[in-house]
């Protein structure tokens, strides 16, 4: 099994990061507020930050506190505000992986001659999250499947990468503890990088672990599973030198970016991925989830809470224990569940996969449903709740917690 162990490590690593995403939107960030000399606020200032290398903008526009925010990529940037009658000096800098520089802009009114006031009491620019970023070294350089070496394909695989990143604090997606994160999903074949009410279209990272028996495994219904997604990692992520083919993805309406690409049926001389898919697949599948740990649950209500599970809440006509999804094709359509339908409809079944629940514990910090949206568990009941009139006393719904954290 050595040549299993030695190829595993770093490419299942890598690819296990990415499971489920599949883009390269944003990698740092950039945030601030605009005021005016006196210091009052100025909503309405349209913020345009240029890409040094690639000369792509960014924009935005400040909110009603004079605040702005601001993804972009990692490099160097450009960064102007505009506003009818006033100036501002334009900032130049360089943002790396992870970060999320402050820029704080003060304008004064533009005269005849345009004159600029510029405050000097706080840093520039401030960056106040490289804790995040990472390298990656030359041995997984040389070792993973990385065509031509591209610097981006190996920074997204990098701690702090928004695009597919494991934080510090959630050190592995494997084993125990992984954090769920933020990233950015299938930009690179629909090209939605924004959902309809304008915040970006980012799902959550699911967990790695407690695959085996489960079949659709990303948030979106109708991918595929594990294996799937190793290849479609490998090929159309990584772009690895591999064969994938899904002839969904060649769908000019639904997957225009991929249709476009070719995605559909990759085809690359030299073949390095597919005989590594058994072996990483069969890793996976034998990564377990983390078990609770001692006092991290109320047991007695837990308890109570199962029984709740099963019965009045009806939670386990879909979440079947012991896997907590279905065995078979484990799909939802939002309006099973009482949510909006965006995120379904890039996925080509429509749906919503029903979530395994076992380690929920190890990834309480980013909210639950694919977009984070219900910050805590309890927002997830109230949920449930409401939208099935299930009629839950505070006290059923406390115990119901209990036992989702003891899963
Ligand atoms: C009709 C099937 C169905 C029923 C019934 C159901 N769920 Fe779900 N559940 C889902 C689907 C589908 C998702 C994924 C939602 C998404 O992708 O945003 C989900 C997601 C979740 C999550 C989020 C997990 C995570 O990692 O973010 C939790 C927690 C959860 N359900 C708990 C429950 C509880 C508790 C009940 C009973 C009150 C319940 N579910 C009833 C289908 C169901």
């Amino acid at each position: 099994m050595t040549t299993f162990s030695h190829m595993s490590r770093t490419f299942v690593v890598a690819v296990l990061m990415m499971l489920p995403v599949t883009a390269f939107a944003q990698e740092a960030t950039i945030v601030g507020s605009v005021s005016d000399s006196t210091g009052g606020v100025l909503p309405g200032v349209t913020i345009k930050a240029v890409h040094d290398a690639t000369g792509n903008s960014f924009e935005t526009v400040t909110d009603s506190r004079g605040q702005y925010r601001l993804p972009v990529r990692t490099g160097a940037f450009h960064l102007t505000a505009a506003l009818q009658g006033f100036a501002a000096p334009a900032r130049t800098f360089e943002l790396l992986l992870g970060q999320e520089a402050t820029v704080n802009l003060v304008m004064a009114p533009s005269t005849l001659q345009e004159s600029v006031t510029v405050t000097g009491d706080s840093p520039l620019v401030d960056f106040n999250q490289s804790k995040l970023g990472g390298n990656i070294d030359p041995r997984q350089m040389q070792e993973l499947p990385v065509n031509g070496r591209n610097w981006q394909d190996l920074a997204i695989l990098s701690p702090g990468s928004r695009t597919n990143a494991v934080t510090a604090d959630s050190p592995t997606v494997i084993g125990s503890n992984s954090n769920t994160q933020v990233g950015s999903y299938q930009l690179n074949l629909d090209g939605k990088a924004f959902r309809p009410d304008g915040m970006p279209a980012a799902t959550l990272i699911p967990p790695a672990f407690g695959m085996a028996g489960v079949n659709l495994h990303t948030w979106g219904g109708g991918w595929g599973t594990v294996t799937y997604w190793n290849a479609f990692v490998a090929n159309l992520e990584l772009q690895g030198q591999g064969t994938f083919f899904d002839a969904r993805l060649n769908d000019p309406d639904k997957y225009p970016v991929a249709a476009r690409a070719g995605f559909g049926n990759k085809r690359s001389e030299n073949d390095m991925v597919s005989s590594k898919l058994a072996a990483l697949q069969f890793y996976q599948l034998a990564i377990p989830p983390p078990t609770p740990p001692r006092g991290s649950f109320d047991r007695a209500a837990a308890r109570r809470g199962e029984i709740i599970f099963n019965g009045k809440a009806t939670c386990s006509q879909c979440h079947v224990p012991p896997l907590f999804t279905e065995p078979g094709w484990n799909a939802h359509k939002a309006s099973e569940i009482g949510i909006d339908d965006f995120q379904a409809n890039r996925s080509p079944d429509n749906s919503y996969r029903t979530t395994p629940l076992r380690g929920l514990f190890a990834h309480m910090k980013r909210g639950f449903y694919h977009d984070g949206r219900f910050a805590t568990l309890l927002d997830v009941v109230d949920h449930y709740n409401s939208f099935k009139r299930l009629d839950l006393s505070g006290q059923e719904k406390n115990d119901l917690v209990e036992y989702l954290k003891s899963l």
